[in-house]
Order: structure tokens, then C-alpha cells, then sequence
């Protein structure tokens, strides 16, 4: 078994899921903790039994062999190049960078060997994403043409859209660039690369500070597929859903639920006079429901979580029992999207061009 050293930086909200995470691993041990925010540091150490709080990140980086990097973007470029220059393995949530040149600069120090990095893209592991997955292969969809997804929240319901403050505000596009890199990855997992074929925004006299563009519609394309992604500031329901469209059927999934839906009922006019594919499609699913939930509710108690799955691959990746969990094609695809949205954005809001 190879056992290494992890160290953790940055101990704010999302911290304790890697640090759970890092509990479950064969081979991780997490060594030491640092934060700008000594208090918060040490309110982790003390949680989760930690040793070490450092004072410098220079020598958390010394002394650890994995770098585990939980900040806020602004500050992952700097980090992230101190790691790799270290030569250590870097584990990083997203959004990885939020300017390009600092992910050039990555990739140039990574030239030689690209597994070095891991990009927490966990809704990749998510328990309904990865059934959706298994449909898809299991060619229960036919070919895939459309991917939808809808990020419909409010500041109510949403943490980094409430008040003024949140770091996600400063970011290009503003609290979307926080959430983009998910809406791009699962893309990607389902539909492969497509290109950025538009980014229109309307401005409403609601829109929040974090959300200057409160309505946003993306569109990517190939020639096998469109995808859509819609952000709102603006709805009480809190909808995350992403939808995969394909030739045979629909994937429906709920990510806050964590529950997938699959319909593949065809129209049929002697259905339609019973409620048509809708009402057929929800017996299907009832009877899919008490053995996903069993699954799940059975894997929640045993602590598992998008993030769990993700570190202990990437854990099976050093133990070589499996593949890195975010290849390097995906992080750039998500990089370079990521980026072009969030200027445009910015662009379309700066130029007065929205809506509003
Ligand atoms: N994958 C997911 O589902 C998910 C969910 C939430 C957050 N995130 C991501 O995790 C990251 C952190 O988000 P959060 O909500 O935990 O933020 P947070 O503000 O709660 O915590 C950030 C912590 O980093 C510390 N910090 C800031 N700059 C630092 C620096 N240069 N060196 C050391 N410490 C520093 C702060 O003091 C704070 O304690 C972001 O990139 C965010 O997008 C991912």
C-alpha cells in the first residue's frame, strides 16, 4: 500500500468534506492544516484530531506529499504553482483558476506528468450521476443530442448569493464562475468536448449583488449535440436538474435529490388517451424508487458522499487500481469554457448590452 502525507489548506465551509473524505482513503493521513484564519484552522484540527497547524504554507508544502487546496479561486493559481513547482501532487477544488495564463503556466510545470493534479469535480461521483452514466453505456437512451441543464436558485436558497460580501461575487461573471465548472464537467461527461456558441444575460431590476446577470443562457455545440445551461437568480424553487436527451429517452437527474429518473416510454396514440409517456414514465420510476433509495439512503449512513468517492479514486489512482479521476483534456475544457463565460458575461453586463 503507498501512504502519503496530506495537507490541507484552507479550512472554511467545504473543508470538513475532504477531511472526512481523506478519513476513508487506504492511504491518505492527513499531517497538518493551515488557514489564514488561524482560529478556523485550528477549529478543524481539533474536529477532525489533526496534529499539525501550520504557519506558513511554504512549509506545509515541504513536509506533505499531497497538497489538498480548499480556498476560494482567487488564490488557487498562486497556490497550485507553488505545489507543482514543489513537485507534490495537488488536489484542488474548483473552479481550479479563474485566469488563463495561470492555467497555462500549470500546464507547462505539469508537462511530463499530468497526473499530478486532481480537480475536485465531484458531481461526476454523485450517486444519480453515476446511474445516468450507466444508462447512457447501457445504450438505454439511444444517441445523445441534447443536454440541458438548469441552475435555478435565489439568494434565499443559495449561501454565496446572499448579501453583498461573498467572494464568489468578485469572480469574471460573478457567483455563476463559482458553480460553472459542474455544469461544464457533467457536459463533458455525457456529450464529450463542444464548442461555446453563445452566452446571452438579462439584467432585471432583482438582480442580487452577486448575480449582476441574474437570467444567463449558455449554448454549446457539436455537430451531434447542443447543450444548454440556464442560471437564475430569480426562482424559489431551487432547481438543479440536468437532463440528457437522447434518441430512445430522457435522463432526468435531480442533483439536489440525488435521484435520476429515466424515461424511454415512446408516444403511442392509445397511451395518450391514459396521460401519455408522463403518466407511464411515473409508474416506471415508482417502481424504481424504493430500490435507488435503499442504495442511497444505505450509502449516506455509511458517510458517503460525491466528495468520499472522489478522493478515495483519486486514493485507487496512487494505489494504481484505477484512473485519474479528472483527466487533464477535461480540466482544460473546463478551464477555457469556464473562462470565455465568465468575461463574456462580464462583457455583456459592462457593455450595457443586458437586458433590463
Ligand atoms: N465541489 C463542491 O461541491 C464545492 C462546494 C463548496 C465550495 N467549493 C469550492 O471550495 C472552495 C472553498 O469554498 P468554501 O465555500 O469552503 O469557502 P470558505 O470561504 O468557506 O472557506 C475558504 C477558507 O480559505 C481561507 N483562505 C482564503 N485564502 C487563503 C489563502 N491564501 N491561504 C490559506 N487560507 C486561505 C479562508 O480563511 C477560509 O477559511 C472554492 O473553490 C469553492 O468553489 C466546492
Amino acid at each position: 500500500m503507498v501512504e502519503y502525507k496530506v495537507g490541507l489548506v484552507g479550512c472554511g465551509h467545504i473543508s470538513g468534506a475532504h477531511l472526512r473524505a481523506w478519513a476513508r482513503t487506504e492511504g491518505g493521513r492527513v499531517q497538518g492544516v493551515f488557514d489564514l484564519n488561524r482560529e478556523l484552522a485550528e477549529k478543524r484540527a481539533r474536529e477532525f484530531k489533526i496534529a499539525t497547524i501550520y504557519e506558513e504554507l511554504e512549509q506545509l508544502i515541504a513536509e506533505c506529499d499531497v497538497v489538498d487546496v480548499c480556498t476560494p479561486p482567487q488564490s488557487h493559481g498562486r497556490i497550485a504553482r507553488q505545489v507543482i513547482a514543489a513537485g507534490q501532487r495537488l488536489v484542488i477544488e474548483k473552479p481550479l483558476v479563474t485566469d488563463m495564463a495561470d492555467w497555462e503556466e500549470m500546464a507547462r510545470l505539469l508537462a511530463g506528468s499530468p497526473d499530478k493534479i486532481t480537480v475536485i469535480h465531484n458531481l461526476k461521483f454523485s450517486h444519480s450521476v453515476q446511474q445516468a452514466r450507466r444508462w447512457v453505456h447501457e445504450g438505454r437512451i439511444g444517441r445523445i443530442i441534447r443536454v440541458q441543464r438548469e441552475f435555478l436558485t435565489s439568494p434565499e436558497a443559495d449561501r454565496m448569493l446572499a448579501g453583498n460580501s461573498h467572494w464568489s461575487h468578485q469572480l469574471p461573471g460573478g457567483r455563476w464562475f463559482e458553480t460553472l465548472p459542474h455544469e461544464l464537467y457533467l457536459t463533458h461527461y455525457f456529450a464529450g468536448p463542444l464548442e461555446l456558441a453563445g452566452v446571452s444575460t438579462a439584467h432585471t431590476d432583482q438582480a442580487p449583488a452577486g448575480a449582476p446577470a441574474d437570467e444567463v443562457i449558455i449554448t454549446l455545440k457539436n455537430g451531434q449535440c447542443l447543450a444548454t445551461i440556464h442560471f437564475s437568480a430569480n426562482c424559489r424553487q431551487n432547481r438543479r436538474v440536468f437532463t440528457v436527451q437522447g434518441t430512445e429517452g430522457t435522463i432526468t437527474v435531480d442533483i439536489l435529490g440525488d435521484f435520476a429518473t429515466l424515461t424511454t416510454s415512446q408516444d403511442r396514440r392509445w397511451k395518450r388517451s391514459i396521460g401519455g409517456v408522463t403518466l407511464l414514465a411515473s409508474g416506471a420510476t415508482m417502481l424504481r424508487w424504493l430500490p435507488d433509495r435503499s442504495r442511497y439512503f444505505w450509502r449516506q449512513l455509511q458517510g458517503e458522499t460525491p466528495h468520499t468517492r472522489i478522493i478515495r479514486a483519486f486514493d485507487e489512482y496512487l494505489q494504481g487500481q484505477g484512473p485519474v479521476p479528472t483527466p487533464l483534456d477535461e480540466v482544460d475544457y473546463v478551464v477555457r469554457n469556464c473562462e470565455r463565460i465568465g468575461r463574456e458575461i462580464d462583457r455583456q453586463v459592462a457593455g450595457g448590452r443586458v437586458i433590463g
